[in-house]
């Protein structure tokens, strides 16, 4: 256990009874398809119509994306994706020779995304908008002035619109799926059980195609390759995700009630650290994003995190490894205890005084 978070009971059970009932073959290569009926009504219910057969079971979102990154663009086209965030959108295009291109999100406007700057990034070598929703690392939602604008641009620019939406269910928030607006654009919903459902290790995912979007027949024929070429994802776990969707799900209020006090604490301590700054609490995910002020004169976030570990032990990442557009920013993740955030926190204000010497 991790934080004092732990995978549900019933869900550990289902896992060990399909191992047991010798559950233990492959699965249909697209996903088990009670698993995909129930993701289905799970995605449907947030607004995008997905039937099961609208649903690939994958190996995490991580395969996911790296499936659909590699059918929707050939070496040499671009996709954009936000600035700062998650940095496997930008290792898995470069890996396939495609060019990441950051669009610019807004700090001080609770990290909206600029549609004007999206937009002038879009050219003829562009082959989708990827969007973070909530965001890691920023913790942001998107409102849905956004999302509307979103579907828009990707319908008249004929984009792909994916949204990874894998932190959907851990929100201090009102939270909104892109499915509300997706009409038949083709829109495509990543999303998984690592962090709602606390099944990290367990390697499980998701990818669901709008319905109605004509334009993604082409995607939905590539994915469906891939996912026949790696034969299926891991079957005791897809009977496990089965009891994780269908089963109790009281876990995640009583985690996202956890979440809300270690963020709010978290705030309180940064917002009197004088050399640090953040302008907007998270709404998301259990991450925070402050940026390291000019007047504690370091050359760069690195050199910041570096110094930080070495003096105090206190690993946060640093912000430019979210893309360059996460430069001068640290990430801190505020899954940890109070008693141990406290002792970061302790250590991080110590540094951060020690700096103006
Ligand atoms: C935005 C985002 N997408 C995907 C993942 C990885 O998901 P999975 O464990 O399903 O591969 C993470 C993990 O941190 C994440 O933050």
């Amino acid at each position: 256990m991790l934080y004092g978070f732990s995978t549900p009971k019933h869900v550990k059970d289902a896992m060990i009874r399909a191992v047991l009932e010798d559950k233990n073959y492959y699965a249909e290569s697209e996903g088990v398809r009670e698993l995909r009926e129930a993701i289905a009504e799970r995605e449907s219910a947030k607004g995008m119509h997905v039937m099961p057969e609208d649903v690939v079971v994958t190996n995490g979102v991580s395969e996911a994306l790296d499936m659909v990154i590699s059918s929707i663009a050939e070496p040499g086209d671009e996709v954009l994706v936000p600035g700062p965030c998650y940095p496997p959108y930008l290792s898995y295009a470069r890996v396939r020779g495609v060019r990441p291109v950051e669009y610019a999100t807004l700090e001080h406007e609770a990290w909206r995304i600029d549609m004007d700057d999206l937009k002038g990034k879009i050219t003829s070598k562009t082959r989708a908008i990827f969007v973070i929703n909530p965001n890691n690392p920023t913790g942001s939602i998107l409102d849905e002035h956004t999302l509307k604008a979103l579907v828009d641009t990707a319908a008249e620019h004929n984009l792909y619109l994916v949204c990874d939406e894998i932190y959907d269910r851990i929100v201090f928030d009102n939270f909104t799926s892109i499915g509300r607006y997706v009409r038949d654009t083709p829109v495509v919903i990543l999303n998984g059980f690592s962090k709602v459902y606390l099944m990290t290790g367990w390697r499980l995912g998701y990818i669901c195609f709008n319905s109605n979007a004509r334009a993604l027949d082409g995607l939905r024929a590539s994915v469906g390759k891939l996912a026949r070429l790696r034969l299926s994802a891991n079957t005791p776990v897809q009977m496990a995700a089965i009891e994780a969707l269908r089963g109790p799900q009281d876990h995640i209020y009583d985690m996202v009630s956890r979440l809300k006090e270690r963020r709010d604490y978290v705030m309180k301590r940064l917002d009197a650290i004088h050399g640090v700054s953040m302008y907007v609490k998270p709404r998301g995910a259990f991450y925070i994003f402050p940026r390291i002020d000019a007047s504690l004169g370091y050359r760069s976030d690195a050199e910041f995190v570096i110094d930080l570990l070495k003096s105090k032990n206190v690993l946060v990442v640093h912000g430019s490894g979210f893309g360059s557009m996460g430069s001068m920013h640290f990430r801190l993740v505020f899954l940890p205890s109070i008693e141990m955030l406290e002792d970061a926190m302790n250590r991080l204000e110590e540094f951060v005084h020690s700096s103006y010497k």
